[in-house]
């Protein structure tokens, strides 16, 4: 008999896990579908099947992936939990083994069980695999279709060590590019970085040490360089024997952003120093010769995680505005420059991913009230970097905006020409809808909207593959 869940912020309301995976076809849509949209949304985030063991943290349940297949001007929908080592296991226990995050909590009797993770914070579709990402661990490939687990992919036994949840992939080459930290145990400081190219095969592996070791969830990549963000969310393994927190946000420790040629060792890597500040996700950057231009949403203070004595940080500092590192490559300096671009607190920066590591003008995120009285955002927020305009559509108090992700009108549109998908849920019916808008003119509301008879819980990130899927 499964228990009920422990009282969690982030395991009641629109978080909630749903208990059941579906196939629903043809969703009641108000408004039209854009014809020329085809293709599949994915989006990946935690759903614990069991109440958890041990301190619960949002980071730690089990990922399950919700799909939108559009075509034809409809909406077929479809979820699968990801049947990893860990969620089969729980489920001839009947119960929660393993705590996703802190192996220390799990039970004793799967102490030593290697895990293939819990793959919960993105899925990507790169060299012909559609791939659900957790920091902690190997990619995790499910079959595109029918969102059946497939299991660990390591790139033909290549990849040593785990892979970011956050790769990217460069429009003009088609490799993916991706890092891994602590590699030689989740809580070290020793990080690798991977290029594998567009047919899937992993080519290159370098690895070096990071000036301490943190907690390192995204990177980014320019046409002519590597940019390690290294930011005081530390990991301590002497932290975590002494039953303090493994992850703890130390304020007196600068942030170090590595910077590599693209085709550099790591003794060519330059390591620039600035205030403590956390980023979870950049927008893009680019460089333009020897300057590199970084937009990203920064914190003054790590959200989420307590500090290192198990205090909780001050809630006004954790909160992420959009902001412009400027790196001059060709100055003799190790200092960077920040400008805060808006004042609306911000996250989940996405562009149209043609210019990914290139010069661009459109940006989207989501973006909250000045004082984020609610338990999410509930605006989401195109930004003109040529104008400097930001317009944003705010879907009101209790509808809690997902991760808005682009998806160009066709290969040859220009920048930004193309919608943004994402998922709303709304506080008050506790459903989810997709919402479709123009990305170029979203102020007058969705083009279309599907709407589900359930919640898909608050997750992560989501991306489009284009062309057929959820056809079996
Ligand atoms: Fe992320």
């Amino acid at each position: 008999m499964a228990t009920p869940f422990p009282d969690h912020p982030n395991l009641r309301g629109a978080y909630a896990p749903i208990h059941f995976e579906a196939d629903a076809y043809d969703l009641i849509v108000e408004g039209e579908i854009p014809a020329n949209l085809y293709g599949t949304f994915y989006r990946n985030g935690p759903n614990p099947q069991f109440a958890p063991i041990g301190q619960y943290h949002w980071f730690g349940g089990d990922g399950m992936l919700h799909a939108f297949h559009i075509h034809d001007g409809k909406v077929d929908y479809r979820n699968r939990w990801l049947r990893t080592v860990k969620f089969n296991r729980e489920r001839e226990a009947g119960r929660s083994l393993f705590n996703g995050l802190n192996p220390l909590e799990s039970d004793p009797s799967v102490h030593g069980v290697e895990t293939d993770g819990i793959a919960n914070t993105n899925v990507v579709w790169h060299g012909g695999r559609l791939l659900a990402l957790e920091e902690g661990h190997a990619p995790f490939e499910v079959n595109p279709d029918t969102l059946a687990s497939v299991g660990a992919w390591k790139f033909h036994d290549k990849l040593r060590g785990p892979m970011t949840a956050h790769p990217k992939m460069d429009p003009e080459t088609g490799e993916m590019l991706f890092f891994g930290y602590g590699i030689d145990g989740m809580l070290s400081n020793k990080m690798s970085y991977h290029a594998v190219n567009r047919n899937g095969e992993l080519t290159r592996s370098v690895f070096f040490d990071a000036p301490y070791a943190a907690m390192v969830h995204d990177f980014i990549v320019t046409r002519d360089y590597v940019i390690f963000p290294i930011m005081p969310l530390t990991a301590s393994l002497d932290r975590a024997l002494a039953g303090k927190p493994a992850f703890a946000w130390e304020e007196d420790k600068p942030s170090m952003i590595g910077i590599m040629p693209r085709d550099g060792e790591p003794e060519d890597i330059r390591w620039f120093e600035g205030d403590p500040c956390y980023v979870f996700h950049p927008m893009n950057a680019w460089n333009d010769g020897a300057t590199i231009y970084c937009d990203v949403s920064q914190y003054r203070a790590a959200p989420l995680f307590p500090r290192p004595d198990g205090s909780r940080v001050d809630p006004a500092l954790a909160v992420a505005h959009l902001t412009r590192w400027t790196i001059d490559m060709s100055a003799n300096t190790n200092s960077y420059r920040t400008e805060q671009l808006d004042d609306s607190p911000c996250e989940f920066g996405r562009l149209d991913e043609r210019f990914a590591g290139l010069s661009y003008r459109y940006g989207y995120m989501l973006c909250g009230d000045r004082n984020m009285q609610g338990q999410g955002y509930t605006q989401i927020a195109t930004v003109d970097h040529q104008t400097g305009n930001i317009n944003k559509l705010d879907l009101g108090i209790g509808q809690l905006v997902s991760e808005a992700i682009f998806v160009a009108a066709s290969e040859q549109a220009a920048e930004g020409e193309g919608y943004l998908l994402s998922v709303v849920h709304d506080g008050a019916t506790d459903k989810s809808r997709l919402i479709i808008l123009d990305a170029k003119n979203i102020g007058t509301g969705p083009l279309a909207t599907a709407h589900l008879d359930h919640r898909v819980p608050l997750g992560f990130h989501g991306n489009w593959k284009p062309g057929d899927a959820l056809t079996s």
